[in-house]
């Protein structure tokens, strides 16, 4: 490797959690939920699998990015505790789609990690469909964040 070359990478971890939810809107009659939400207007449950993936500066010291154990520690604290065997719909103010859910989890991990760090989540609801935040939706959240951070202050 070049001296001068500061070598970056990605990590991943891989968290499973259960959890029951239910997709409707109590603005709309029955017939307009069923409709759009089909079979997931009804109470039911999903095993989640969340991808939590960070990118940053491998430190010369550790060979790291950041330690495994440190990344399990803190997603399991600020996520997982929290919505393993909940009712999703208790928990996250919003409909609780894999895609507002991925929104409420960005929320919970910026701050205890720099914006710059996270990467990508990946929020499976079922083994065949996911929802994600790339780099680009993460960074517009991080600042919108930011900003309003600011103008409270
Ligand atoms: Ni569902």
């Amino acid at each position: 490797m070049p001296a001068d070359f500061r070598p970056i990478a990605q990590i991943a971890c891989e968290f499973r959690f259960e959890a029951s939810h239910q997709l409707r809107r109590d603005d709309w009659s029955d017939a307009e939920n069923d409709a759009v939400f089909g079979n997931c207007a009804r109470l039911h449950g999903h095993s989640y699998r969340l991808v939590v993936t960070l990118r940053g500066p491998i430190d010369p010291e550790t060979g790291m990015v950041m330690n495994f154990q440190d990344v399990k520690r803190l997603v399991r604290e600020r996520i997982i505790s929290r919505l393993d065997h909940q009712h999703l719909n208790d928990v996250v103010s919003r409909l609780t789609t894999a895609e507002n859910l991925l929104y409420w989890i960005a929320d919970q991990l910026l701050g205890p990690l720099p914006a710059d760090l996270l990467a990508r989540l990946e929020l499976w609801e079922t083994t065949t469909c996911c929802a994600f935040l790339a780099d680009a939706e993460l960074q517009q959240f991080a600042q919108a964040r930011a900003q309003a951070a600011m103008a409270i202050v």
